[in-house]
């Protein structure tokens, strides 16, 4: 899929936007701070119904405006589809799909599909585990749109275990009753039925991207894998039966420490992914170059993914020429240059290999101008 327009209203920097877009390869140029990667956040936006940016819609809206409006015309084979998102920062957001009335945001999943490479990306290597919970999330929605209901489900379950588990801790260190095991039971379950749905389909996920990991970095940077992805929770299981079960019985197991502490200790929400290069893991052992190499190839693992399975996403690469050496800018863009659409920003001309030539725009004080 592509997309043929942008529009945005009171996004970010603008104040009003109109952007229309070509297959192939598009940059965008401009010094820093004019409102490139505003551009290519709202197409983000479209896709995941958030930021890369940011956790929250409240910065997304111009400063002094009340609601931003990202929209965009998305061609897909012979198809053509308009998609509209209205960003009520503190209020639900709303959503149209060609003009009709009012869907839910997470209906618009699925319409856009991108994979965004940003400078942000180190994280997915060097940061926390919630970097790479949110890599693989956004992923198997991607994937499949229904996994954002899986995913809301399971934050609701968690959020209210919480809550129980809160109000438990209390009571105990003020002399009360404590918890309704009987309660707690229950959100047990929801948790390992939801917590279970999620895990199967994460580590799926990364039975099939970590050979395309691997390939990717083969690609980047020769002879300096190999790469593995590798799942790390406390449950184990090749079925959703046995992984409801295992996640049952650690639940069990955690139970005293997690009513001492009021916070639920296990479930997908506290897993990670092991990221080896070689045979050390990449956080903490891996070079600067290898991160780099390590963050890219599963930006591009997810596309290949994509792509095998019928849905060609969008490929945005935001400021990120810049921050590579010689040799893996250009096999970056040999690797995505053939794609339906990539969305390049860059400071200058120059950050911009050759083979991506394409249509140019010029970004200056929230002006974006074809030249
Ligand atoms: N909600 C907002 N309202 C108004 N201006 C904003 C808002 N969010 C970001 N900006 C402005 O957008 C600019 C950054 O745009 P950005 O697209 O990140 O720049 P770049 O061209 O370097 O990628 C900054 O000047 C910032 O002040
Ligand atoms: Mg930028």
């Amino acid at each position: 899929m592509h997309v043929t327009h942008l529009s945005l209203a009171d996004f970010r920097s603008y104040a009003l936007a109109e952007v229309p877009l070509d297959q192939g390869v598009t940059a965008f140029i401009g010094p820093n701070g004019q409102g490139k990667t505003n551009l290519v956040e709202a197409v983000g936006y479209l896709a995941t119904l958030g930021s890369h940016r940011v956790s929250s819609d409240a910065p997304l809206v111009r400063m002094g405006a009340e609601r931003a409006v990202v929209r965009a015309q998305v061609r897909q084979g012979e198809r053509q589809q308009l998609v509209e998102l209205e960003l009520n920062p503190g209020k639900a957001n709303r959503a149209r799909i060609n003009r009709s009335s009012q869907v839910r945001p997470r209906d618009v999943l699925g319409i856009v599909r991108t994979v965004l490479f940003a400078p942000e990306d180190l994280a997915l290597v060097k940061g926390d585990p919630g970097e790479r919970r949110k890599f693989t999330d956004e992923l198997l929605t991607a994937r499949a749109p229904r996994m954002a209901g899986v995913r809301s489900d399971y934050e609701r379950v968690l959020k209210q275990r919480n809550t129980l588990l809160k109000s438990a801790a209390m009571a105990r260190r003020h002399g009360g009753k404590g918890v309704d095991l009987t309660t707690l039971d229950v959100w047990d379950q929801h948790l390992a039925r939801v917590g279970a749905e999620l895990l199967a389909q994460r580590l799926d996920l990364l039975s099939v991207l970590g050979p395309l990991a691997d390939k990717a970095y083969e690609r980047l940077a020769p002879g300096g894998g190999p790469v593995a992805l590798e799942y790390r929770g406390p449950v184990e299981g090749s079925s959703r039966e046995e992984l409801y079960g295992g996640l049952l019985g650690a639940l069990g197991e955690a139970r005293k420490q997690e009513i001492e502490r009021g916070v639920t200790l296990v479930g997908p929400h506290r897993d990670d992914v092991s990221l080896r290069l070689g045979e050390l893991p990449a956080k903490g052992y891996a070079s600067h170059g290898e991160s780099w190499s390590f963050a890219l190839s599963l930006r591009l693992a997810a596309y290949e993914l994509l792509k095998s399975e019928g849905h060609e996403p969008v490929l945005v690469l935001d400021d990120v020429f810049a921050e590579l050496d010689v040799k893996r800018r250009e096999r970056l863009a040999e690797l995505v240059a053939p794609a339906e659409q990539v969305l390049v920003t860059a400071a200058v001309e120059e950050d911009v290999p050759g083979v991506l030539a394409g249509t140019r725009f010029a970004v200056a004080e929230g002006e974006v101008t074809r030249v």
